[in-house]
């Protein structure tokens, strides 16, 4: 009875605690290494992060625990038999190193993980999973097959023409499956197919390396397409970068690397434990003589239907006249997992209009400049040919503009195969561009028959932004469409000239920005591998890396993105292996620049100069003006000394006593030469006075100390009186600009600048009528030789400032990955409301605030885990409210301090609603 008694008290209690905590406190959004349930990976000891919610505030993690199983059944039964952490007490959730049993080639882990915080413990996460890809260059028996030929119907000149290859082979599957894995690299791209059936739906796969340094490989999972008995498996592969679009044309300047070449390695395990292998080989057929008869990125897709050979991708097809293929030579690069996203189609646009311009001819609007391509849908006779030709704007008379697409041919062709209706885009190619001419569509084509298609890496969109002002919601969305039109893989200039070019320096800061709005951290570190492969072994770093064009013309600001880049992983995400992989090549670019080309501690060389910086007058690309230009040598030495300091922040985090204190040396020997050099004191400006130079070594904190308000103003002054209030900085300078200036109090000028719609602005573009952004701030006058419609160069700090200065969501640089935030927004005149989030690898944040009846209203989230400093505009600590009751006094908030015209709170994670007097 007793007993009873208890039970009865006891036990509901216990459930109710039981389920309290489930509903409580849980994990989310496993990751490895970043990527959701990643296959074929090469990482061994891959890193694990999980986001942790719960109700109610103030959740801290103080201790985990993570399985890692062989098997799901394994997992289930709590069994971690390739790794069990026990109970680490730890805060921390991102970036866990996998710590188990050494991880082989092939090996599937199952693995989930159970925390304890502050509010109560969670329950085992949902399972989440990884592969590990072939570890060992012994793993793979595959042998590159290819042809290293063109045939009559190719062409390996300036304008090369190469068809796509088709590969198959039919093989004999003896029992019933168990598991089958392919593993795949076909250059330049490739498409994979069993039994009739695509795999994956990924495209232009996979991403551009130096293919002699490394070569990227996919893995997938196929034990649902493969059948007992008689099966297909083919590829098509197209050139990518890897056939190069310019063969033989400037031999000095543009890398080559062959033909296309393939290695496949296809896995089967049975049922009854044996195994086969079916690899690329001298078995396998192959032709060119198919339907894609070009294609090349920069000139276009011919598909002839006509020539399709159906059922080639299957079994049962009669290849005997099909050729053998060669043994070929590996590329020569380290075979690597693809451990970034796959570019996808990603989205969709619909035409807006179409209008006749000739007879035969029409041009096509699709109200948006994307990178991508157009699937298209016609009926007419056997062998017509439709053209379709890209372009980025058209000219007054109404016909395209190609002439900023310098040498790029940018024509598809379709031939009908005739008969019913037939649809089509190409696959090995893409084009930039908002309009297309359309060329003998069989009667009259309606926007109906077209579709864009958008084609860029598949990147997590992990920001919203929106303003009460509709010309910065305006520039932020073109900015979002110009940032996915220029990932391929790598970051590209732009997406439609003869170029496309990973040059460096358009993503220094760009890609700080460019990860607020989307999850950039994998391609990112995959850019600063092809970057410290494309090193030479003097040290010197390129300006383009992949270095598909040999420039390494030796200048600060370009490669300098490299450890840019390396800061914004770590800063952003928490990611410490780019800096730890790439401290060495750093190091060495830094001692290379440093011993060829600092004289007394001046940096003598620079290249680009303020790229793209408004010229006087508005047909010129580059100013040829000297009052507005600036001096190369400061920029370089500024820029010297910018990365001395970034070098000395990852020495610091990679425990290099000894380097910090050289970097720390060197740093200081260079401020004061270039105080010396190029600071005038009666003035209180630099060099020339141009907003560039005076803002670098603002920013860069080189500025003597009694001088920062005098520089200040002497920026302030360029802007507002000298140039009427106009930018008048370029690629470098705009890197810093608008958080220059906020730091120096000046917000309002930043969004002065930031609002601004005439020459030179952001505005100006987009009341230009632009979609994305120009190359050049006057890329509606410019000469068209340079003057691209979808660069992100000029975007500089624009989107930082955004999110971490207009929206306050900033991670604070001594706990990053938003560990810690800053949130200080600037309710600057003129802006009455921000309502913005970002999804960090904590979690989502968000930021919602606006003026209304005199009051400043702020909601906020801050994901469990994480703090944040939250600054609230107000006279007085005493007025502010947070959900309706004095903030002094609410739960989860901490007060600190009045800090200038600001409330300063300590707040632990949860939903806030401050309030103050406006
Ligand atoms: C590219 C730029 C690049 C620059 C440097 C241009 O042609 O499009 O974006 O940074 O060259 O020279």
């Amino acid at each position: 009875m007793k007993k009873r008694l208890i039970y009865s008290l006891v036990l509901p209690a216990l459930i109710l605690a039981w389920g309290q905590c489930m509903a409580a406190i849980s994990t989310q959004n496993l990751r490895c290494e970043m990527l959701d349930n990643p296959r074929g990976i090469d990482a061994v000891h891959p890193r694990l992060s999980w986001e942790i919610t719960g109700d109610g505030r103030d959740i801290n993690q103080t201790a985990y625990q993570v399985l890692v199983a062989s098997t799901p059944a394994k997992l289930a039964a709590n069994v971690g038999d390739l790794w069990d952490s026990r109970k680490v007490v730890s805060g921390e959730s991102i970036m866990i190193n996998y710590a188990g049993k050494p991880l082989i080639s092939r090996a599937t882990c199952y693995w989930k993980v159970k925390i304890w915080t502050n509010k109560g413990e969670s329950a085992w996460s949902q399972t989440a999973s990884w592969t590990e890809g072939l570890l060992n260059a012994a793993d793979w028996k595959a042998k590159w097959i290819g042809y290293d030929h063109g045939f009559p119907w190719d062409s390996v000149s300036k304008f090369s023409r190469l068809s796509a290859r088709y590969y198959r082979k039919q093989f004999n599957a003896s029992r019933s499956i168990k598991k089958a894995t392919v593993y795949i690299v076909g250059l330049g791209h490739y498409e994979l197919f069993i039994n009739g059936q695509a795999i994956g739906n990924q495209v232009l796969s996979t991403p551009p390396t130096d293919y002699t340094r490394s070569v990227i490989y996919n893995t997938f999972d196929v034990t649902k397409n493969i059948k007992q008995g008689a099966n297909a498996i083919a590829a098509t592969l197209g050139n990518g970068r890897f056939f190069t679009m310019r063969p033989k044309y400037k031999p000095q300047k543009i890398k080559e690397f062959g033909f296309p070449k393939m290695l496949l390695q296809l896995e089967l395990e049975y049922t009854d434990g044996a195994k086969q292998l079916i690899v690329s080989d001298g078995s396998w057929k192959f032709t060119a003589d198919g339907p894609i008869r070009t294609n090349n990125e920069y000139d276009g897709e011919e598909y002839d239907a006509t020539k399709e050979f159906p059922g080639w991708n299957n079994t049962g097809f009669n290849d005997s006249k099909w050729l053998k293929p060669e043994l070929v030579a590996a590329p020569g690069g380290k075979l690597v997992a693809q451990m970034n996203e796959p570019i996808r189609v990603v989205g969709t646009v619909k035409p807006i209009a179409i209008k006749p311009l000739s007879p035969g001819i029409y041009i096509m609007d699709m109200g948006q400049n994307m990178a991508g391509w157009l699937n298209i849908k016609v009926k007419g006779p056997r062998g017509q040919k439709v053209q379709l030709r890209y372009a980025e704007t058209v000219k007054e008379d109404g016909e395209l503009s190609v002439a900023n697409l310098r040498d790029a041919k940018v024509t598809d062709v379709y031939t009908l195969k005739g008969g019913s209706q037939e649809s089509w885009h190409p696959v090995f190619v893409y084009h930039g561009f908002r309009y297309v001419e359309i060329v003998n569509y069989p009667g009259t084509p309606t926007v109906d028959d077209f579709e864009g298609q958008v084609v860029n890496d598949d990147l997590e969109n992990t920001g919203h932004f929106e303003t009460s002002s509709t010309l910065i919601n305006k520039i932020y969305r073109n900015a979002q469409w110009g940032i996915q039109a220029n990932y391929k893989g790598m970051p590209l200039d732009c997406p439609q000239r003869n170029e496309r070019m990973p040059w460096l320096a358009d993503h220094a800061t760009g890609s700080y920005s460019e990860s607020f709005v989307f999850d950039n951290a994998k391609l990112y570190a995959k850019w600063l591998d092809d970057i410290e492969q494309a090193q030479k072994p003097d040290g010197a770093l390129p300006d383009v890396a992949p270095a598909y064009w040999n420039y390494y013309s030796d200048n600060m600001t370009w490669p300098g993105t490299y450890l840019q880049v390396a800061d914004m992983l770590y800063h952003q995400y928490g990611d410490v292996r780019p800096i730890a992989k790439h401290y060495a090549s750093m190091k060495k670019w830094l001692a290379y620049m440093k011993l060829k080309y600092m004289k007394d501690y001046v940096l003598t060389k620079d290249k680009y100069g303020d790229w793209c910086m408004p010229p006087e007058s508005p047909e010129l690309i580059h100013s040829k003006d000297p009052a507005r230009t600036t001096d190369g040598e400061l920029i370089a030495s500024a820029y010297y000394f910018k990365m001395l300091g970034l070098m000395e922040g990852f020495a610091k985090v990679l425990n290099k006593p000894q380097d910090v204190k050289e970097f720390v040396a060197l740093s200081a020997h260079i401020k004061s030469t270039f105080n010396q050099k190029f600071f005038n004191a009666q003035t209180q400006q630099y060099s020339n006075n141009t907003v560039t130079a005076n803002l670098l070594p603002m920013y860069f904190d080189m500025v003597p100390q009694a001088s920062r308000p005098a520089v200040a103003k002497s920026i302030q002054d360029k802007i507002l009186i000298a140039n009427t209030g106009h930018i008048s900085t370029g690629v470098i300078g705009t890197q810093w600009l608008m958080r220059g200036l906020t730091n120096q109090g000046h917000a309002d000028i930043a969004w002065h600048l930031a609002t601004n719609t005439d020459y030179p602005s952001w505005g100006y573009m987009v009341n230009k009528g632009a979609t994305t952004f120009w190359e050049l701030w006057n890329g509606d006058t410019a000469d068209p030789s340079m003057n691209s419609r979808n660069h992100v160069m000029l975007l500089g700090d624009l989107l930082v400032w955004f999110y971490e200065d207009l929206a306050g969501i900033k991670s604070n640089p001594e706990h990053p990955a938003f560990k810690q935030l800053i949130m200080k927004p600037q309710a600057v005149d003129g802006l009455n409301f921000v309502n913005a989030s970002y999804h960090s690898i904590h979690g989502l944040i968000s930021s919602d605030w606006k003026k209304q009846d005199g009051k400043f209203n702020w909601k906020l989230s801050i994901p469990a885990n994480t703090s944040a400093l939250v600054y609230v505009p107000a006279k007085t600590a005493g007025e502010v409210t947070e959900s309706g009751k004095k903030a002094v006094a609410a739960e989860g908030v901490k007060y600190l301090r009045m800090e200038g015209n600001c409330a300063v709170f300590e707040v632990s994670s949860g939903n806030y609603e401050f309030e103050s007097n406006n």
